[in-house]
């Protein structure tokens, strides 16, 4: 058990919350929601008030989940326009380029106009209210007034990680129906070019509803511009008025569509909505980052995933703070990259992903100590749990021992933080992501969904709605339904494993289902088994995760070639180039294992137990194989384990 790191006499006297102000708003948001929401969404600006709180059922009779469902506001006011009157001149995004010599400081009027000017453009190009706009961009500026422009006029973004392959675009495209795509001319990270256009043009050969992408200029490379299909931003943007009233939504109107493995089938479209999400965002990076006006805060995640939409656009301007816009990589030039920004742009909170910390670390600590960190005064960590090593390396080397490190729990699906230590009022325990957030209601169910009471392990469900839930899967809410609330009938199922020890503190212990986490990075085994066996190769492929010291977990595929198909490095390198291709790059298989067997029961059932017992090394106890069709297959594999690579 590793040290407990009690709160500081500093961080009692300057947080938001105390240890007792914890426990006395915690029981009054599950005691009385109605009263503490009702006070918590003070925070946002309403064009209509709402007079309902909470209208939310997990049970299939009378499903259904609506916070605020007769008030209305927009986002994007939210989370420019309402600052203005006194913050018009203060920073509300500080980019760095993936060159260091890169920067730009955007202050909220600016961000009004720009955003503004893109909404406008988006309308000249036939935008209207409810539409879907795929956004696929690099981490710049213009990605962030994208997002705030559609919700500026009731339209619906779907962002699609830049990092993704034309063909997973175009199936996020179709999926949603979106008209109009944005994107740019290309990314850089790291030094290299990620060809953006060039992806969105394969992608849109695939893609009728499509009747317009607009481009905006970042790196200068050479593109191709389809006649009245293509157009620059910075052509339109001189043609569109600079004002643009922001729309009047409902809070229960969609916000975004966020795309997001689960264990089975297709990515699925989660839906988020604009009332219940905003208040949500807005609550916890308030409390959880204990932010106070005029600090430099810096979430280093990309907008392509869920937590660059709460945390890098949307909680923190909500609250008008200042956030930080990263477009490279943590080791370009270097390995004190990050810490050479936190520098540069006096950073006072920095929350960022565990697999980047370990990649980090293992350059050793000359690379941050030769930074100064002075600035720093809180870190965070997300996406996925952070091993005690890396969390004291973060704790003592990063943050030399001064900033309490904020370990937030969540998901895509639940919009926002669930779990975390609040800096002033937990002490902290590496690993744990302690204490559930306001109004969030954790229980540990066995594999039978019997509750489990005290210092258990267990399976981690809510037993009831917060502001941020997801509402239903877009296109098919029965899909929500399903895969989210009959596992445990009347519970939210989080598909993670969890132990809560004897204090009452939260542990996450990774996913139970078939969804792995390579590198902070969710993804469904049956997505890269689709893949793979959409190969002309393959016959068959199971894939598993397995511990990896830098992801957090790697990739094992089994693969079964067809029967004339003669296992050989050149298959393998061409499996590996064809996921990439069909997913993209976070998807490349760490390990190939030619399999001529899979191991099944007799009814054909797939035994992934024993695949991941035998991708972690750990044959000594495969457990009972007596239920096998063919017993010898398990003998194969492990013997044929170490030619696998
Ligand atoms: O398994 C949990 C893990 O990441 C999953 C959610 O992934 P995604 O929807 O991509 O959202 C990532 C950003 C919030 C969870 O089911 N996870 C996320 N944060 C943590 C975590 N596991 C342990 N500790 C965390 N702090």
């Amino acid at each position: 058990m590793s040290e407990i790191y009690p709160v500081s006499d500093d961080w009692k006297k300057k947080a938001f919350v105390t240890a007792e102000g914890y426990t006395a708003a915690y029981a009054q948001s599950v005691r009385d929601p109605d009263t503490f929401w009702r006070e918590e969404a003070k925070r946002l600006d309403w064009m209509t008030p709402f007079t309902k709180v909470k209208n939310t059922s997990f049970h299939e009779a009378d499903f259904g989940i609506k916070w605020f469902e007769d008030g209305a506001l927009n986002v994007s006011a939210n989370c420019i326009d309402r600052h203005l009157p006194e913050r018009k001149d203060d920073i509300a995004i500080i980019w760095e380029g993936d060159d260091p010599s890169q920067q730009r400081r955007i202050t909220f009027g600016e961000l009004h106009t720009e955003v503004c000017l893109m909404a406008n453009a988006l309308k000249a190009l036939g935008a209207q209210k409810g539409d879907r706009i795929t956004i696929y961009m690099p981490m710049i500026p213009e990605a962030a007034m994208a997002m705030l422009a559609c919700t500026r006029i009731g339209v619906i973004h779907s962002i699609v990680f830049g990092g993704f392959s034309p063909e997973a675009l175009a199936g996020r495209i179709q999926d949603c129906d979106s008209n109009i795509v944005i994107t740019a001319d290309a990314g850089m990270r790291g030094g290299k070019l990620v060809p953006l256009k060039h992806n969105v043009d394969a992608a849109l050969t695939h893609c009728a509803s499509v009747k317009a992408c607009l481009v905006i200029r970042h790196v200068g490379n050479d593109i191709d511009m389809q006649d009245r299909r293509d157009v620059w931003y910075h052509d339109v943007r001189k043609t569109v008025p600079c004002d643009c009233a922001p729309e009047i939504m409902g809070a229960e109107d969609p916000l975004f569509i966020l795309y997001t493995s689960g264990s089975t089938g297709k990515p699925k479209g989660v839906l988020h909505t604009t009332g219940g999400y905003l208040v949500w965002a807005a609550m916890t990076h308030h409390y959880v980052f204990n932010y106070t006006p005029g600090e430099i805060y810096w979430c280093a995640a990309d907008i392509g995933w869920v937590t660059g939409h709460s945390y890098v656009v949307y909680g923190p301007l909500a609250n008008g703070a200042t956030t930080v816009m990263f477009e490279g990589v943590p080791n370009y030039p270097d390995h004190s990259r990050f810490w050479q920004i936190v520098d540069r742009h006096q950073v006072n909170i920095f929350y960022g992903a565990p697999t980047a910390l370990r990649s980090l670390m293992r350059e050793g600590d000359d690379w941050v100590k030769k930074t100064s960190r002075s600035s720093l005064r809180l870190l965070g960590s997300v996406g996925e749990p952070i091993n005690p090593e890396a969390w004291e390396w973060y704790y003592h080397v990063v943050g030399e021992g001064r900033c309490p490190i904020v370990d937030t729990y969540w998901q895509t699906e639940t919009g926002a933080t669930m779990m975390t230590p609040l800096p002033g009022a937990h002490a902290l325990k590496p690993g744990a992501a302690s204490k559930p957030m306001f109004g969030v209601q954790p229980v540990l169910v066995d594999g039978d969904g019997t509750l489990l009471e005290g210092a258990t392990d267990g399976n981690l469900c809510m037993i009831d709605s917060w502001p941020g839930q997801m509402r239903s899967v877009w296109g098919d809410h029965d899909r929500f339904f399903q895969t989210y609330f009959t596992t445990y009938p009347g519970k939210y199922f989080t598909g993670d494993g969890c132990r809560r020890d004897a204090d009452g503190d939260y542990w996450i212990t990774g996913r139970v289902d078939d969804v792995i986490n390579v590198s902070g990075h969710r993804m469904g085994t049956a997505e890269v088994e689709s893949a793979l066996v959409a190969h002309a190769k393959v016959a068959e492929a199971a894939v598993v995760g397995f511990p990896h010291d830098i992801k957090g977990q790697g990739i094992y595929a089994y693969v079964t070639l067809n029967a004339n198909e003669v296992e050989s490095a050149d298959i393998r390198a061409d499996l590996i180039k064809w996921v990439r291709h069909e997913i993209g790059p976070i998807a490349t298989p760490d390990v190939i294992h030619f399999a001529p067997g899979l191991p099944k029961t007799r009814s054909g059932k797939i035994m992934r137990r024993i695949l991941r017992k035998i991708a972690e090394g750990d044959v000594s106890n495969l457990g009972d194989i007596s239920t096998l069709a063919d017993p010898s297959v398990v003998e194969n594999l492990v013997q044929s384990r170490s030619t696998a690579g």
